[in-house]
């Protein structure tokens, strides 16, 4: 008999990494997104209801990430057929965190499973960088680690230009997210259309610098490697309030190195231990305490795989 429903979880993301600018990413093991579709007889896609957006989502499905993925999917699949969607948002919206990708990503897993499952992760890659780039651009740098788990670099974005990385065994991060929406528009708007070649240069040094770390599973030349990003921060840093003082008091606590998480504002921290993520991120949620603002803290590691089928009845 055919499936009527499934659900699925796709993690929170960490795009960047820094130096990497739309390169580079990670999947956290928590937080996530759930998405639950079930079977309609009408082809399409219908966003029947969102949780824990406050309201602040579109419901019509052509301007939602997870409805744009879940259409796309259908197509992929050839099913005449449609679907409802609920969206489960657990992941703070415009922070960072890679909201949209992880509702893209976990409805077009979950439509997949509905039907079977019949598309592989390769396969599923388009539909869901269709979905982020509803509403944040064509890239692939949170969509890509939300998928597939682990440390990714996006060399471009169809599947044979995604490339697994190596995750230190001692990896352990930190994370801040305050009460300041940071728009991935906004944060794209500020930066410089082009470059010195010597800036060129030193990103070039520190983004081979970060892969030779990960490589050789280094977590303290990992955490200096993503901090020397001469390009990217600079021009965002007047978004993300308190960066420097948020810095300083995890590397008090014993972080190795702190940069803006995706387009911020989330600030994340690189530890070689649990006690010392648990540590720089209490220290981190201090500094927004001591300022009236609003955070969420978090310490969490890498998750190897990325989204996965919760249940199909
Ligand atoms: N690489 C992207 C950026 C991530 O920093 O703008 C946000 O989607």
């Amino acid at each position: 008999m055919a499936n009527t429903s499934a659900e699925a979880f796709a993690p929170a993301t960490v795009a960047n990494l820094g130096v990497g600018f739309d390169i580079l990413g990670l999947a956290l093991q928590e937080p996530g997104d759930t998405v639950r579709v079930e079977r309609r007889s009408e082809p399409g896609v219908v966003v029947s209801r969102i949780e824990g957006d406050g309201g602040k989502l579109p419901r019509d499905p052509d301007k939602n990430t997870a409805g744009v993925a879940a259409r796309e999917t259908l197509r992929l699949l050839g099913v005449a057929e449609g679907v409802s969607l609920t969206i489960y948002k657990d992941l703070p919206l415009a922070s960072g965190l890679g909201s949209s990708a992880a509702s893209a990503v976990a409805a077009a897993v979950a439509v997949n499973a509905l039907f079977g499952s019949p598309l592989t992760c390769d396969e599923l890659l388009p539909a869901c960088i269709e979905g982020e780039a509803a509403v944040s651009g064509y890239h692939a740098d949170n969509v890509a680690p939300c998928l597939f788990g682990g440390v990714v670099l996006v060399a471009g974005t169809s599947a044979d230009q995604i490339f697994r990385l190596p995750i230190p065994d001692r990896l352990h991060l930190a994370l801040v997210t305050p009460d300041v929406a940071v728009p991935t528009a906004m944060a794209r708007a500020v930066l410089p259309k082009t470059i010195e070649l010597h800036d060129m240069v030193l990103q070039t040094a520190a983004v081979a610098r970060l892969l030779n770390a990960l490589h050789r599973g280094d977590v303290a030349d990992m955490a200096a490697a993503m901090e020397l990003d001469t390009i990217i921060e600079p021009a965002r840093s007047h978004l993300m309030p308190l960066l420097p003082e948020v810095r300083a008091a995890a590397k008090q606590a014993g972080a190795l190195g702190v940069v803006i998480s995706g387009a911020g504002p989330t600030l994340c921290a690189v530890c070689d231990s649990s006690v010392i993520a648990q540590a720089a991120a209490a220290v981190m949620g201090q500094v927004y305490t001591a300022a009236g603002i609003a955070s969420v803290t978090r310490h969490t590691r890498i998750a190897p795989d990325g989204a996965r089928v919760l249940r199909v009845d």
